[in-house]
């Protein structure tokens, strides 16, 4: 669908943040689904780029925020209000927020924020239930972004960096330990984690989950040429619990989220 940039700003070096629009077509997009974006016309460069949806501003429109890090992305972010960008999506599953959870723990790394902030919405919006807790982690205090937002939403958030730059100085994962040491003497029951981020966290955060009882979705990245299942570029082993065997899952389709359990980390 051919989109109008709304928007492209730089957010902090390296960083940006674009909003699109076209009609209806956020109207099925949720949490932890993606678009491919072409970023230029004609063949070169010739593969789209997936990126996750970062806020859903209108039925029309969306936001993403994405790293400066090729040629792709660098070409998209030249581009300016008015231009038009061909975005395909939304794809992939997304994250859910099942009926049975009760308390939400959100755990993203560097740009990883960028479809979590989203998921924050969603359970502002449809979850009112839900007190949803978060937790950034991030090199430096350039690579730690949203947390404007998520104060805006009055939501709990945690926050280190590996320099300590801001905040508190180490990984995110010790601050997430923390706090379900100090939570979990009622139980984890109804407790759920959502993650996207860099690998050593998202499995670092899988292994707290699990030794706490608590579910976790982890949101994975994977190279991906065409979004729609048909190049097989993104496939990954999973395990399957039911039959104890390895399997194999399409990211774009199957995915990006999954059970952390099911993740052959
Ligand atoms: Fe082509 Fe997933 S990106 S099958």
């Amino acid at each position: 669908m051919l989109t109008t940039v709304k928007s492209n700003e730089k957010v902090v070096p390296g960083f940006f943040e674009m909003e699109i629009e076209a009609k209806g077509l956020a109207k099925h997009a949720g949490p932890g689904q993606f678009f491919m974006l072409k970023v230029a016309f004609g063949t070169d460069p010739l593969l789209r780029r997936p990126l996750s949806i970062h806020r859903i501003t209108s039925p029309d429109s969306l936001r993403f925020l994405y790293r400066e890090s090729g040629r792709g992305t660098s070409i998209l972010s030249k581009l300016v209000p008015g231009d038009q960008l061909d975005a395909l999506g939304p794809l992939g599953n997304g994250f859910k927020v099942g009926k049975t959870v009760k308390h939400a723990l959100i755990v993203g790394g560097g740009i990883g924020v960028a479809p979590l902030l989203c998921l924050t919405d969603h359970i502002a919006k449809e979850r009112p239930d839900i007190t949803p807790v978060v937790f950034i982690g991030g090199r430096d205090k350039d690579s730690v972004m949203c947390l404007d937002q998520f104060k805006e939403l009055g939501i709990e958030t945690h926050i280190r960096t590996e320099d300590g730059s801001i905040h508190k100085k180490g990984l995110i994962t010790h601050s997430l330990e923390e706090y379900i040491d100090k939570y979990k003497k009622d139980g984890t029951g109804g407790w759920a984690i959502f993650s996207c981020g860099p690998t050593p966290m998202l499995r670092s955060v899988a292994a707290i989950a699990n030794m706490n009882d608590i579910k976790c979705f982890t949101s994975l990245e994977a190279h991906m040429a065409c979004g729609i299942g048909a190049c097989l570029g993104c496939v990954i082993p999973l395990l399957d619990r039911e039959h104890e065997t390895q399997v194999y899952r399409k990211v774009c389709e199957d995915g990006p989220v999954f059970d952390s359990e099911e993740v052959l980390w």
